[in-house]
């Protein structure tokens, strides 16, 4: 999915007015009054009442509306809020050693979450990738209240100057050794699943991961670019998604993450950290085993656990096991079959489509099983309020970890 083609078509509009100044030599910098002006005209059109594209967060910074004019780029919460609560705080980079500080930036945008990164560890080295140039430019256009910002429109400039005014068709993107770090940072405007491809292995700590929501956009969510970041990552590096999808989750698992929860921000359910291996800076403050035998039985009485727990409430940013609830969905319903795209190219439709037919092939599996001592085709409620066998209960129970406990009940259902 993209930011809004209204919205988009307009910013083109004052690309290629830009891009026309610069060749003529009259519009060379952003900090000129010409292109002050530029900016003011761009974003007055934008938040006009008949265009109403650009929206106003509780921070006072701007989002954009996506195709899907429901879905902002940003929360209300605060396009910049969310940046440093969701994404630099909780990826622990304000502590990390500077060799432990490679960020990939995906899905960039506007850039809120690589400036609040920088805002917090100027020397993270970072890779910005997005596919389109026009919310680039729409951050060229923004007075955003962080000093890093300056450091990201420089970047952006950069990119603009190299590969759009100056008519080269992205060169550099052909071969990624030779597009520059500008202030340690680098921008890619591409295809997340076809620029990643060519970049090295075991070579990121930190993927910001901000697509716009599994549901309406699968795609950078399926398998196998869960599986591509995976082999880009070192070991110990993490992904950070606001997104507490099921089925983004349960990919994950399938991968071989170890996968936490982190804590919930402007909504009901935590952010998702996953790891390629152990934590390095984290710790986790929940213990690992579901010991309490109500909590396995039930989501509110585990709300209580987590929030008991030591450290969690002393340290927010701490990382807990996923909910009882989202083990047994994970594991035991067709809401944790995940997204695949075994060509890293099909649409959100043919993605969407294909999870479909996997759903329902995986109900008629359980079907089959009608005997009552083995029928495990459980509703959601039922899963949900953890009224289902003892069995299964109990492999929960006893299992050390999400990861041991995923994979046991599965096991268990397979061997129907
Ligand atoms: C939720 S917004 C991210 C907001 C952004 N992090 C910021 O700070 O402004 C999702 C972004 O993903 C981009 N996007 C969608 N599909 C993409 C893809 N396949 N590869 C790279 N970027 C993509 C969209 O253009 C949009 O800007």
């Amino acid at each position: 999915m993209l930011p809004n083609l209204k919205a988009t078509d307009i910013i083109e509009k004052y690309i290629n007015e830009f891009s026309e100044e610069f060749k003529s030599k009259k519009m060379t910098k952003i900090d000129s009054v010409e292109f002050l002006k530029l900016s003011k005209n761009l974003i007055a059109e934008l938040t006009s009442k008949e265009i109403d594209m650009l929206v106003k967060t509780d921070d006072g910074t701007y989002t954009l509306k996506s195709e899907d004019t429901d879905e902002l780029m940003h929360s209300r919460v605060g396009a910049l809020t969310e940046g440093i609560e969701k994404f630099a705080i909780p990826s622990k980079v304000e502590i990390r050693e500077d060799c432990d500080c490679n960020i990939l930036d995906l899905c960039s945008g506007m850039g809120y979450n690589a400036m609040a990164c920088l805002s917090k560890n100027k020397n993270c080295k970072i890779d910005m990738v997005e596919i389109s140039k026009e919310t680039l430019f729409l951050s060229l256009c923004l007075d955003i209240p962080l000093k890093e910002h300056e450091i990201i429109k420089k970047a952006y400039f950069e990119f603009f100057k190299n590969n759009i005014f100056e008519n080269t068709d992205n060169k550099d993107n052909e071969d990624n050794e030779n597009n520059k770090y500008i202030n340690n940072i680098r921008v890619f405007n591409e295809d997340a699943r076809i620029i990643l491809q060519k970049m090295p292995d075991n070579y990121y700590n930190i993927v910001c991961h901000d697509a716009f929501s599994p549901a309406r956009d699968p795609v950078l969510y399926t398998v196998e670019f869960l599986e591509l970041l995976y082999k880009k990552l070192k070991d110990g590096g993490m992904i950070i998604s606001y997104s507490s999808s099921i089925p983004f989750r349960s990919a994950l698992f399938e991968i071989g993450y170890n996968v936490y929860e982190g804590v919930s921000i402007g909504r009901k359910r935590g952010i998702t950290i996953a790891f390629k291996g152990k934590p390095i800076y984290h710790h986790i403050s929940i213990q690992e085993t579901c010991g309490n035998e109500n909590t396995c039985n039930n989501n509110e009485n585990n709300e209580n656990n987590k929030k008991n727990t030591d450290n969690y409430e002393n340290d927010n940013y701490e990382l807990q096991r996923i909910s009882d609830v989202d083990e047994r969905l994970i594991a035991l319903s067709s809401i944790g079959i995940p997204y695949y795209d075994e060509t890293l190219s099909k649409n959100s439709e043919e993605i969407i489509n294909k999870r479909e037919i996997m759903r329902e092939k995986f109900k008629d599996k359980l079907m089959v099983n009608k005997d009552d001592e083995y029928n495990y085709l459980y509703s959601t409620k039922r899963i949900k309020s953890g009224k289902i066998d003892e069995k299964l209960l109990n492999i929960q129970k006893n299992s050390k970890n999400s990861v041991e406990c995923i994979n046991l009940l599965k096991k268990e259902l397979t061997n129907l």
